[in-house]
């Protein structure tokens, strides 16, 4: 009966990491501790929460063996901390089984809190106040002697070794800490969605077939000959179909398959919070993206500041030749193509005569002594090779101590030209700047390339160049509904095929729909993609033209959904936010993988399991398969 009438908080006393589920009875106006982080174990307290307040009393620890030294101390770990345990002298046999530990062991311990001597308190410990004067110590599971990872220094581990051995790895503090946070987040994340805002959590089927556009799916085989399922690249699908459903709003914490390679950010698998809403339009979606992160955000960050800023897309490539701008710090582009035109230079002029040619640069404030002329050279190197163009050219321009030009282009533009761009640019003795001259946006991504660039390597250098601690959110709106396809001719959606045209762009979508900008918006954190949505097509003949006309794409894929929507769907739009990139960002993680407990190695494997991994041509036969053999 007492249940019935308690509220359920979740706190955390932060001075001494212990959990404490505390409910409030309004009945009796009285707080009662429901729970922690050791009920339902064999053990009175984790191994970081024992303080001198506890002197006294005995305790039952549960650990691995974090180390020992000779027959009388001991440290014993878990995920909250350490605790020094003392053996006494008189005790031989229990003293001999200390010595005979192996590093991660798992032991139970009984025995008494006792004060540190004086002088030998751990200011640094948490527990340092403290020890265990062990009155029993049973061992649970010995570790072997020749452990293939250090759990303490994992640092210094090849990280293929960590994978291959993740159920040691998962032990050390920065994955507890990561793997906590991404937890206690995605509560809140629930909290917010479901408790607060009607959310309904909706559970779609990961054996799918294959949606046309976007990333490469990976396909699964099925009994019948010939046919397959394909692992959905979202539940895009199903959460239209939701909505043509009468969910109105739906989210999932739903797992992701894109068979596109692993990369710092990209896995092939990966985890979205995948929401979708009816009725509503790109503000809606905004405004409850922005208080959901100010929901969630963990406590111990900086808090954000919302509204996030918004960039179009238009506006993103030229201040920062990328649709992902990493806004903690400036170096923005400025377009110099009207200071340019014939300004004596080949390379340059050449570009502009086209007419669809712009020369831009940036300037790299009093940093050029920073920066050798070889590493410049390999810089713009990686650059010009990311961007997979051969006509754009970079061209660096030092500003010497007496203000004057140190580049190749120095001596044959014209001064006119020269006197202009530095006053436009404004530049003084130590300054270094990087002009891009090429075609459409190709010299603004050559720039938006060289920044990063050059700010990463500026860092490695010692100088400060992004803002400290900060998180840059920004949302990027109005881009393209369609861009020419990356390999072939024709066009391929911006986003997927299933965004609508932007309102004032409707008129075009029939004539010039490489003009039509989509209902599509991005959210950005500090340079990365952290979500992607976008306002729906509901019209069945709008989908289909899409489909048809400008995708070129079959749309007897897509009979269902267009079926669905000639049966009363409902306006509707929403977002996926890619929760591991988030998270890695929070974690100050350099890759997603650092906040994944079992993640794919960079060339799409498992090192622990070995998948993917052959199976006998017994189990191929059932499903009418045959490896062809190797080509010579
Ligand atoms: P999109 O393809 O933009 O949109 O994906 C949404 C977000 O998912 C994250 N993401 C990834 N994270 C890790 N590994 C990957 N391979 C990977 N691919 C994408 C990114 C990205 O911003 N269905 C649409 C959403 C919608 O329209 O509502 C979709 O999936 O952070």
């Amino acid at each position: 009966m007492f249940f019935k009438c308690l509220r359920t908080i979740f706190t955390r006393t932060k001075k001494e990491n212990i959990l404490l589920y505390v409910g409030i009875c309004r009945r009796h106006n009285q707080i009662r501790i429901l729970s922690n982080a050791v009920s339902f174990t064999n053990r009175t307290h984790t191994c970081g929460s024992l303080r001198h307040r506890d002197v006294g009393q005995t305790v039952k620890l549960c650990g691995w063996v974090q180390y020992n030294r000779g027959a009388k101390f001991l440290v014993i770990r878990d995920w909250s901390g350490i605790t020094q345990l003392i053996v006494p002298s008189e005790k031989n046999e229990m003293q001999e089984l200390v010595k005979s530990l192996t590093f991660e062991s798992v032991i139970e311990v009984i025995g008494k809190v006792i004060p540190r001597p004086e002088g030998e308190a751990n200011p640094a410990m948490a527990t340092g106040d403290i020890e265990v004067d062990v009155e029993k110590i049973q061992v649970l599971n010995k570790a072997s002697q020749e452990l293939p990872i250090p759990v303490t220094d994992f640092q210094k581990v090849n990280e293929n070794i960590r994978m291959e051995y993740r159920y040691m790895d998962i032990r050390n503090k920065q994955m507890q800490r990561n793997l906590r946070l991404r937890s206690k987040m995605i509560m809140k994340i629930r909290e917010f969605l479901a408790n607060e805002h009607e959310f309904v959590d909706v559970e779609t089927p990961t054996l799918f077939r294959r949606t046309p556009g976007g990333a490469k799916e990976f396909i699964v085989p099925s009994g019948q000959r010939g046919k397959f399922y394909s692992l959905p690249q979202s539940p895009q699908q199903f959460k239209q179909l939701l909505m043509v459903g009468g969910i109105d709003r739906y989210f999932q914490i739903a797992r992701c398959y894109r068979d596109e390679g692993a990369k710092p950010d990209r896995q092939p698998e990966f985890t979205q919070l995948d929401i979708e809403m009816s009725f509503v339009n790109r503000e809606g979606v905004i405004k409850l993206i922005e208080d959901l992160m100010v929901y969630s955000w963990p406590e111990d960050q900086s808090g954000i500041d919302t509204p996030f800023p918004h960039l179009t897309y238009d506006q993103a490539l030229r201040l920062y030749g990328s649709d992902k701008p990493d806004t903690r710090f400036d170096m923005k582009i400025q377009d110099i193509t009207s200071r340019c035109l014939d300004c004596g230079i080949q390379v340059i002029d050449s570009q502009l005569q086209t007419g669809n040619g712009s020369v831009v640069a940036i300037k790299i404030q009093d940093k050029q002594r920073h920066i050798s002329k070889k590493k410049l050279e390999d810089l713009k190197s990686v650059a010009l090779n990311a961007l997979n163009d051969t006509q754009t050219v970079l061209i660096p321009i030092r500003i010497t101590e007496d203000r004057a030009w140190q580049s190749p282009i120095a001596k044959h533009l014209r001064s006119e030209v020269k006197d202009i761009i530095t006053s436009d640019l404004d530049l003084q003795s130590g300054d270094l700047v990087v002009l891009a001259a090429g075609q459409h946006f190709k010299p603004h991504e050559a720039l938006g390339k060289m920044r990063l660039l050059l700010a990463d390597y500026l860092e490695s250098t010692g100088l400060q160049i992004r803002q400290k601690n900060a998180f840059n959110f920004l949302w990027v709106v109005d881009f393209p509904l369609f861009l020419p396809k990356e390999e072939g001719e024709g066009l391929e959606s911006a986003h997927h095929p299933f965004t609508d045209v932007h309102p004032e762009d409707r008129h075009m979508l029939h004539t010039h729909p490489d003009k039509v900008r989509g209902q599509h918006y991005d959210l950005v954190l500090n340079g990365n993609e952290i979500g992607g949505g976008s306002i729906r097509i509901h019209n069945p003949d709008v989908q289909k033209y899409v489909l048809e006309e400008v995708l070129k794409e079959d749309s007897s894929e897509l009979e269902h959904l267009l079926k669905a929507f000639t049966t009363g769907c409902p306006p509707h739009g929403g977002i996926a936010l890619g929760l591991d990139r988030i998270f890695a960002i929070i974690c100050g993680a350099s890759s997603i993988r650092d906040v994944i407990a079992f993640p794919k190695s960079q060339d799409g494997r498992d090192p622990m399991s070995k998948a993917p991994a052959p199976v006998s041509q017994a189990e191929l036969d059932s499903y009418h398969i045959q490896i062809k053999p190797e080509s010579s």
